[in-house]
């Protein structure tokens, strides 16, 4: 199952799943690239915001170096970070500098909006009172157009976004001479967000699940059907957390700097129909009872238009 790839609009073969670093600390993160390559992985997720992309290069650079693999058997996927939504080839240029390579697999918009370039930090810019530094006159399409120019230079193999409610790629998608590859969301059964995901199975725009286990400390591993379902099958609850995404077709991301926990990941099995169904009675009491969870929300204090959150 692991092994498995869907193919995205561009005619590239991307894996169903891929190793996340987002807060992979310094002095770890090499070490688990590497040994999820070893293991198997063929998708490693960065992005410059994650302030680790030199170590996931010299894990790259280690795994290369070793044999394990090539770079033309590995799919790299990098982000424009917000302050660099105006400069979006700077920003590909720094994160392809970091990883050490000549191109990045896919390119994706972090997230839309636009934060201060010109602020008081290059990643987090804050203004006096202590909030974010945004500047809420940009227009995220613009962005979208600097994401077509920068395919053509060949340093990304296709570009796509993240984190696009349905109302913002509806914005977008009429001004796109480039259909997105991917839209990278959150997914899980605690926020299916199913009408992002069905807008994008009906654009051809393939799906990429992030925080899959409920991010930091897998707060999901709890949630009763995938315990039921988890001991029903004889599998650790991170096994059907990701396997959920492959009955829905999407790529998953799971992040560790566990060894055995990052081996154990590529366990993936096929739910059957009475898992899903109780995997998505769960989705829909939650929405019923507006008790949807999101993890990852950070505090830019803008609508992006999710339903949860509207
Ligand atoms: N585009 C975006 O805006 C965005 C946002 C968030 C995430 N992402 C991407 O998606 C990736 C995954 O999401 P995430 O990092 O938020 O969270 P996640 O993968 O849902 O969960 C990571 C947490 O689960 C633990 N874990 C992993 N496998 C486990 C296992 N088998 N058993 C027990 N615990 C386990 C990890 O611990 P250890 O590491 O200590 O083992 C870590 O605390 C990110 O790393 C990033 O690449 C993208």
């Amino acid at each position: 199952m692991a092994n498995k790839t869907y193919k995205l609009n561009t005619g590239q073969e991307i894996p169903a799943i891929g190793l996340g670093t987002w807060q992979s600390p310094p002095g770890e993160v090499r070490k688990a690239v590497y040994v999820a390559l070893e293991a198997g992985y063929r998708l490693i997720d960065c992005a410059y915001c994650y302030a680790n992309e030199d170590e996931v290069g010299q894990g790259l650079a280690d795994a290369f170096k070793a044999g394990i693999v090539k770079r033309e058997d590995i799919f790299v996927v990098s982000k424009v970070w917000t302050t660099y939504n105006t400069r979006v080839e700077l920003g590909l240029d720094k994160s392809l500098k970091s990883l050490g390579l000549d191109y990045v697999d896919l390119f994706l918009v972090h997230w839309p909006l636009l934060m201060n370039p010109n602020g008081n930090d290059d990643r987090f810019p804050k203004l006096p009172n202590g909030e974010r530094d945004i500047i809420r006159s940009h227009n995220h399409v613009d962005t979208w157009k600097q994401m077509e120019e920068v395919l053509k230079t060949g340093k990304t193999k296709a570009i796509g976004v993240c984190n696009y409610s349905k109302r913002y790629l509806e914005q977008l998608l009429p001004h796109a001479t480039v259909i997105p590859a991917v839209n990278q969301i959150e997914n899980h059964p605690a926020l299916p967000q199913q009408e992002i995901v069905d807008l994008c199975k009906e654009k051809g725009i393939h799906i990429m699940a992030y925080s899959p286990l409920g991010s930091t400390g897998g707060p999901l591993f709890r949630a009763e059907p995938v315990v039921k379902i988890s001991e029903k099958h004889g599998v650790k609850p991170a096994t059907v957390l990701l396997s959920y995404h492959l009955r829905r077709g999407s790529t998953v991301l799971a992040k560790s700097v566990t060894p055995e926990r990052i081996r154990e990941n590529l366990n993936l099995i096929e739910l059957d129909d009475d898992d899903m169904k109780l995997l998505n009675d769960y989705s829909d009491k939650l929405t019923k009872e507006g008790k949807l969870q999101r993890f990852v929300y950070p505090p830019f204090g803008v609508d992006f238009g999710f339903p949860d959150k509207s």
